[in-house]
């Protein structure tokens, strides 16, 4: 009942206030998605613009990553940091074409079997290039929904990380999975953010249990990691 309505408002909040112009997301090509997503888990928007781009203009398509030298796909990510993303990378490429025959898996169950795509990753791509009706839970979309849930399990127990998951399932939208999607990602990364989130412009204001609490910063919680 506390998730009632709550995609319904991320949605509408998406089409008026997020981001839409981005370069992956004028495409459903699995594999541009997939390296914007890989690059966007720890770098910002602003910084993957520049990185995405060249990379994109030296490795146009995933035949082109799996035979290219592991050297250079480093040097392509040279600055980005997290170097295990790159060679994550060129292995998922490789087992794309080696095992896949060129073409990532459709479906977002397939797509986490590949190397250095977890259960969120992959659950963005599908939902991002196809609809796939599945929860996407990063950091960003955990303190998102930690918060207006005002879910206190401690989320470095596997017990709680689940019932986080099945509540994310519980609150998709039938339809706009994709909107959905990017929404929270927004909502995360430029209104519910960790230091100081800005209640006033959040759609979800009326509604967050953090926020009646007057303790946003209190979520989520986790004891370790
Ligand atoms: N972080 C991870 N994926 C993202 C996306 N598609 N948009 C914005 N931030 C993200």
């Amino acid at each position: 009942a506390e998730g009632a309505g709550l995609a319904e408002c991320v949605i509408a909040w998406q089409l008026q206030h997020g981001r839409h112009t981005l370069p992956w997301q004028q495409t459903r090509d699995p594999y541009r998605v997939w390296l914007s997503e890989i690059m966007l888990q720890q770098t910002q928007v602003s910084t993957v613009l520049d990185y995405y781009a060249r990379f994109l203009a030296r490795f146009p398509d995933v035949l082109a990553l799996a035979s290219a030298p592991l050297d250079d796909v480093l040097a392509q990510w040279s600055g980005l940091g997290y170097y295990s993303r790159a060679r994550n990378l060129h292995r998922c490429a490789q087992a794309v074409v080696a095992q896949h025959g060129g073409r990532f898996p459709d479906g977002a169950a397939g797509l986490a079997t590949l190397p250095g795509i977890g259960r969120s990753t992959a659950a963005a791509i599908a939902a991002f290039c196809h609809g796939e009706r599945v929860a996407i839970l990063d950091g960003n979309v955990k303190r998102v929904l930690t918060r207006v849930l005002g879910f206190d399990g401690d989320l470095a127990e596997t017990r709680h990380e689940k019932q986080l998951w099945t509540l994310a399932e519980s609150l998709l939208p039938q339809t706009g999975i994709e909107t959905y999607t990017q929404g929270l990602m927004d909502l995360g990364a430029t209104v519910c953010t960790t230091r100081q989130p800005r209640c006033d412009a959040c759609p979800l204001t009326a509604r967050c249990v953090a926020k009646t609490q007057g303790r946003p910063q209190a979520y989520p919680v986790k004891t370790r990691n």
